[in-house]
């Protein structure tokens, strides 16, 4: 897409316009400004190597978005701005495809790619046909229509002959262009097909953040992606942060006088041009093979990586690689006949329900487990499956003695896909959700616009266990050797009673105890006691205080000097902080009003922990505390935004314009007006690099 020489240029120009104060870009740079935050996009969506620090591309999105606010007449429909849409999709109105979206065709083993290959030789007349294969995403199939070079329509599959016009969800993706130089290939109207992915981790992250809100988790990445086409609110898909593959032209129409361009004659080209296009194809996944002995082998070593890969694939599709062969190959009215699926190993399996267990989570929240006939499922023997809350149950209609449909997908936990009513026998039994806490009998509560179940008891003695495992917990204070089952052990023993009687336990009377030699005692007090030292971020992340997730934990370590300084913020200060939301604000306020708690924050102070703000500190005992400091121009040596994390790691302050509150400009290279502006105020010290490194290094 961008060659070395073009990428050098933009850099170039990236850097030109970094240094520029945006209310100073004329509408000629515009255009300048538009080709480096595109380009900045394709770094960092398709090829995951940015070139530029998140701040810099967003002081360059923001400028552009000056620029554009004060003039709206120069907005243009594939202007990075454009992606962003303010309020809420009425319907998603009907958009018929230019060609139909078929299916595929499936093969589970070897015989049935052979047979396929069989038959597209027969039909062809061919001795050996060449195929294309690449993987089978796992997500939700979309099309889309781009006019002239600019996006126009985006849609999902529907019955195949029209889906939904979900344009607006569809420009949130950012690894899709909203424009393309299809022009470049004499191509006018282009219909591309792909599909919508969420990649793992941004799966775990969203379900994590559902279950921190006391909602049920989505069931799979595939549900996750393809449900979220469908949300009429295009700010909340920006934030599921979807992906998306292309892997089929399906239609296009050349401009006056065009021929048919080469890239449009082999599958794998068609793939390479859509990736020089800017577009995310399998274009480094995909091979090429001469007959399908090849075929199957590599579909078999590719299934062995399908866990190492950041998104869900199910599967791989060979297509005949000639689009020549594959128009005279053309299509039943279910899936073409130039390509079939290879469908990996299912990872689901069907077992009976037995039980129902009703947990109690650190919130006190309920969650039902179902207790299932061991099955095994992609290597892995289930037999214990969340069914998340009681409106799961109620929706899935599952009874104890059904038979039901189990998946476990990738890293996903396991779940119930459905219940098999038609092998009922009549004597399933409804499952009774219950009206008292499990473990300590207290009322249970909901909230109305919750789907869980809680028991309110603070005291209720799986709530404080459950606490004290997510207190100690890798990402919290991470004491090691003092895993979920020995802390259940310790506290039935009376050992540990809350959270500070981990730092009183009686190492001797642990001693005694079966399985704890002396040197897993010594480790475990170590562990113990290098978790006082944490920082105060851990620490707030670990009381597990609910909506406090760790990049809350940390907003709010940031904004205090010591953790009983958030006993004095009101709801609305709490609310001023990033992404602290009403109900977040409320959960911390809540937290803080509570002696219990304040008691307990007080006894960790005693016994040695950190609720100080030890950065803080040590940045107010640095050597430019209090001063002020801006850059301007390229520096020699350092990159500007280390060089500002620099200033504040040593307790200074980074501004963000030529003031009189500015004590030093640190001047680079080819310093444009804020060098200017800063020489006439006299207060003002002009600095080069080396004399900013010579004061950070001043003992
Ligand atoms: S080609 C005319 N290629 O799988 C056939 N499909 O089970 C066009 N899929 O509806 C489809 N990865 O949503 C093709 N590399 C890939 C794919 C792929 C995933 C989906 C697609 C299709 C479904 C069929």
């Amino acid at each position: 897409m961008y060659s070395k020489e073009t990428t050098k240029q933009l850099q170039k120009v990236t850097a030109e316009l970094l240094k520029k104060d945006p209310a100073s870009l004329t509408k000629k740079e515009l255009e300048a400004l538009r080709s480096a935050l595109r380009f900045h996009e394709y770094r960092y969506y398709i090829l995951n190597d940015p070139l530029v620090a998140d701040f810099e591309y967003d002081q360059l999105y923001k400028a552009l978005e000056k620029i554009e606010g004060l003039d709206p007449g120069l907005i243009t429909p594939d202007s990075p701005t454009q992606r962003v849409a303010k309020g809420l999709t009425k319907d998603f109105p009907n958009a018929p495809h230019l060609v139909p979206m078929l299916s595929l065709d499936n093969s589970y083993n070897s015989d049935d790619l052979l047979d396929f290959d069989r038959k597209a030789r027969e039909l062809t007349g061919l001795n050996v046909i060449e195929y294309c294969v690449e993987p089978k995403f796992d997500g939700g199939s979309i099309s889309l229509v781009y006019e002239n070079d600019i996006l126009v329509r985006g849609a999902t599959r529907g019955d195949g002959v029209e889906g939904d016009e979900v344009t607006t969800n569809i420009k949130q993706i950012r690894s899709l262009p909203l424009s393309a130089k299809f022009s470049d290939y004499g191509l006018q109207v282009v219909e591309i097909r792909g599909e919508v992915l969420i990649n793992k981790t941004n799966f775990a992250k969203y379900n994590q953040h559902l279950i921190e809100q006391g909602l049920a988790p989505l069931a799979n990445p595939r549900n996750a992606a393809a449900g979220t086409l469908r949300i009429k609110d295009p700010a909340e898909v920006a934030k599921r942060n979807l992906e998306a593959f292309v892997y089929h032209v399906s239609y296009y129409s050349l401009a006056r006088g065009k021929k048919i361009p080469a890239e449009l004659t082999s599958h794998a080209a068609s793939l390479k041009m859509l990736w020089d296009l800017g577009f995310r194809s399998p274009e480094r996944e995909k091979k090429v093979f001469k007959g399908m002995e090849g075929v199957i082998r590599h579909c078999s070593e590719f299934e062995v990586k399908r866990d190492n890969l950041p998104y869900e694939i199910d599967g791989m599709v060979i297509k005949v690689n000639d689009l020549a062969l594959q128009d005279k190959l053309g299509m039943t009215s279910h899936h073409p006949r130039w390509a079939i699926a290879c469908k990996f190993k299912a990872r689901q399996g069907t077992s009976k329900l037995l039980n129902v267990e009703f947990q109690v989570g650190r919130t006190g929240s309920i969650t039902p487990v179902a207790k299932i006939q061991p099955v095994p499922i992609g290597g892995v023997t289930v037999s214990s499956v969340s069914l998340f809350n009681e409106e799961v149950i109620r929706e899935k209609d599952l009874k104890i003695g059904d038979t039901v449909l189990v998946e476990r997908a990738g890293d996903v936990i396991p779940y119930i896909v459905k219940s098999l009513a038609d092998a009922r026998s009549g004597k399933e039994k409804k499952i009774i959700f219950p009206k008292t806490c499990p473990v300590c009998n207290s009322p249970l509560f909901k909230e109305e616009e919750e789907a869980v179940w809680r028991c309110i008891n603070i005291e209720c003695p799986a709530q404080v266990v459950e606490r004290i495992i997510h207190f100690v917990s890798k990402d919290a204070m991470d004491i090691r050797g003092l895993g979920d089952a020995n802390v259940r052990k310790f506290y039935d023993l009376g050992l540990i009673k809350d959270i500070p009687g981990i730092y009183t336990l009686d190492f001797n009377k642990i001693g005694t105890m079966e399985g704890f030699g002396q040197k897993s005692i010594d480790n475990l007090q170590a562990a113990i006691l290098h978790s006082k030292k944490q920082p105060l971020h851990r620490l707030l992340f670990a009381l597990g205080i609910r909506f406090v997730g760790e990049t809350t934990a940390k907003t709010l370590a940031q904004a205090i000097n010591h953790l009983l300084d958030l006993k004095k913020f009101s709801p609305e200060q709490l609310q001023g902080l990033e992404d602290v939301g009403p109900k977040v604000a409320g959960s911390i306020y809540h937290f803080f009003s509570n002696k219990n708690n304040i008691d307990i924050l007080e006894q960790l102070e005693k016994l040695g922990l950190q609720l100080k703000n030890q950065k803080k500190e040590l940045s107010a005992a640095g050597n430019l505390k209090g001063q002020t400091f801006l850059f301007t121009g390229t520096l020699p040596t350092l990159k500007r935004s280390d060089a500002e994390a620099m200033v504040e790691e040593n307790g200074g302050q980074i501004l963000t314009g030529v003031s009189t509150k500015l004590n030093y400009l640190v001047v680079g290279e080819d310093a444009g007006s804020k060098l200017e502006k800063a020489k006439k105020i006299n207060t003002v010290r002009i600095i080069s690099e080396a004399e900013f490194l010579q004061m950070i290094r001043k003992k």
